[in-house]
């Protein structure tokens, strides 16, 4: 079958590849691959800067929609024709973290899913909902859990909070979705006015150009009556986190999650201390938490924002997309 791999670090090490058909061994389920969408992870991977020992050539892409098209022995959780989703943290059923969840990945320690078939343990599988397409659906695991995490399953978000979001990448426009569902106030960021004008249709309250308001902190304390924002997903990293906290009131929450920026930050401790602010680190959630966080998301009849849909061929455009910063998510169609 045609898979997409690394053959090293860099996109021109991304090669279109002939592997043999995987077949499912005890426990696993063989996947007919429709659709992958990307995270800014698979940039990360592809650089270097995810796992640097990644061992060479690895088939990419972890989220993705396909269809159950054989059975290993011994399973039990679907039947033949079911539309499924991966779970990312494919050995987090649940239960509390161990610390090695990011691990544990598709196109990491795993072969990946951009390809035509992939086999998965079917622990690590969930259905897709049905009011979704291939490529709609398919952009929900990794990002959507991530948000639905740190907001609901930590964060115990309620009606009536405040929630910044920064930037419009996929994990930022899930926590969109999910806060304006609960009846939070919404604040997004995003370096672009025409992105911003997206966001108010998706439901945003409130919105700051971070490019033309690089202190978006004090506009932030402006836009909540100086009270401070009640939560905030740290996409960004490296000085952001400080003026996360700044804009933070006291005793909120920040969720870290991504690097956008830097992998380091410096933290100004006086102002952590006296807001008694909740810092957690957030590895995504486990497939626990992505079934409730799909269930509410077909309850609520949501579509996801999907900003192109490449061929399976494209797949570098697809990447150098990625790469430039989408709105919400990148799809490649497999099949
Ligand atoms: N910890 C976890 O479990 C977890 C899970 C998923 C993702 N992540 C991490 O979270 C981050 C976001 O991932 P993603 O897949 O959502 O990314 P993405 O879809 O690639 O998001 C890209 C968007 O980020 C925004 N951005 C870039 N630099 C920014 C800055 N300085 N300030 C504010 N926004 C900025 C841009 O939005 P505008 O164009 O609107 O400015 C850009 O379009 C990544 O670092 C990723 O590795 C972590």
């Amino acid at each position: 079958m045609k898979a997409w791999q690394l053959t090293g670090f860099g996109l021109d090490a991304l090669r279109l590849n002939d592997i043999p058909d995987p077949s499912p061994a005890q426990g696993e389920v063989l996947v007919q691959v429709h659709a992958v969408s990307l995270n800014y992870r698979d940039k990360l991977l592809m650089d270097g800067g995810y796992n640097p020992r990644l061992e060479f050539p690895i088939t990419q892409g972890a989220d993705a929609c396909g269809t159950v098209v054989g059975l290993g022995p011994g399973t039990s959780r679907f039947r033949l024709g079911d539309r499924v989703l991966t779970q990312y943290a494919t050995h987090w059923v649940d239960g509390p973290a161990q610390g090695k969840e990011s691990l544990y990945t598709l196109g990491n320690v795993y072969p990946g899913a951009l390809a035509k078939y992939l086999v998965l343990r079917e622990q690590a599988l969930v259905m897709a909902p049905a009011h979704l397409s291939d490529e709609e659906a398919a952009t929900l695991p990794c990002a959507g859990v991530t948000a639905w995490q740190a907001l609901i399953e930590k964060g115990g978000l309620r009606a009536g909070d405040t929630v910044l979001l920064q930037g419009t990448g996929g994990v930022s426009l899930f926590g969109l979705q999910i806060a304006h569902s609960v009846g939070a106030t919404t604040i997004v960021t995003s370096s672009s006015d025409q992105k911003l004008e997206r966001v108010v249709q998706m439901g945003a309250d409130e919105t700051i150009n971070y490019t033309r308001t690089p202190e978006w902190d004090k506009e932030a304390l402006e836009l909540t009556g100086k009270r401070g924002v009640d939560h905030i997903l740290e996409v960004v990293g490296g000085e952001n986190l400080a003026q996360s906290l700044r804009a933070l009131r006291p005793e909120g929450q920040i969720s870290i999650i991504g690097v956008l920026e830097s992998t380091d930050a410096r933290l100004p401790m006086f102002t952590a201390i006296q807001k008694q602010a909740v810092i957690r680190g957030i590895s995504t959630g486990p497939r626990v938490a992505l079934e409730r966080f799909l269930q509410k998301y077909e309850a609520l009849g949501l579509y996801p924002a999907v900003d192109a849909v490449y061929d399976f061929k494209d797949a570098h455009a697809a990447y150098q997309h990625l790469d430039a910063g989408p709105f919400g998510k990148v799809v490649i169609r497999v099949a």
